[in-house]
């Protein structure tokens, strides 16, 4: 692929999305992540659950949610009596962003040209899966959505109408969970969490 660009014309499946993605140079991310992860579930789904960038876990896997933030999503998608196999999952940036600490890779924050430069790939997904209703998990997943940037709290539990005809839900990244030192809000806000997963089902039936 010549130059910085990303292909642009022979994107017709989701596949084709994958093997891009792999190969994208819009931004420096690709330079230090192991692959590029693209989104996963069928082409039929009627919910899009969005993503901030692939951890540790997804980067050497090549899947989104897969490490420990994907097993707390796992048991809120049952919870919420929703069914992973009939999501499609993806995430805002497509690469993932760490810091080297000795052995281990420390989540760093995409900034906003990052994750407005992989804007390209997530509009390609929507726009082939088509899906009746996005949740964005955190800040960054909002701006990939939205294109701009607003707290996750001034809109959580709205549906907002989007220019495609899908409608959004925000809320919370479970990795926010993960890191909550207070056990007592953790589970108010895991339970949060749920109940705005409910809020999606109920919306896309
Ligand atoms: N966090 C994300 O936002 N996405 C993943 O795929 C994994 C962790």
């Amino acid at each position: 692929m010549p130059g910085n660009r990303a292909p642009t014309d022979d994107i017709r499946t989701l596949d084709d999305l994958a093997r891009g993605v792999d190969r994208c140079r819009r931004c420096p991310l690709y330079r230090d992540a192991t692959q590029g992860v693209a989104g996963e579930g069928p082409k039929s789904a009627r919910i899009m659950l969005v993503g901030e960038p692939p951890g540790d876990r997804e980067d050497l896997e090549g899947r989104p949610f897969v490490g420990p933030a994907g097993r707390l999503l796992d048991e809120a998608i049952d919870e919420a009596g929703l069914d992973r196999r009939r999501l499609f999952l993806t995430n805002a940036v497509k690469h993932f962003k760490f810091a080297p600490r000795g052995k281990r890779r420390l989540h760093q924050r995409p900034t906003a040209g990052e994750v407005d430069a992989c804007r390209w790939w997530l509009d390609k997904e929507r726009q082939l899966v088509h899906p009746a209703l996005i949740v964005t998990l955190g800040a960054t997943a909002l701006r990939g959505v939205t294109g701009r940037s607003a707290s996750v709290q001034s809109m959580r539990g709205e549906a907002v109408a989007l220019e495609d005809g899908a409608t959004l839900v925000a809320t919370i990244h479970p990795s926010f969970l993960l890191r909550m030192p207070d056990r007592a809000r953790a589970a108010r806000e895991r339970a949060g969490f749920v109940a705005d997963l409910v809020r999606a089902r109920t919306l896309a039936a």
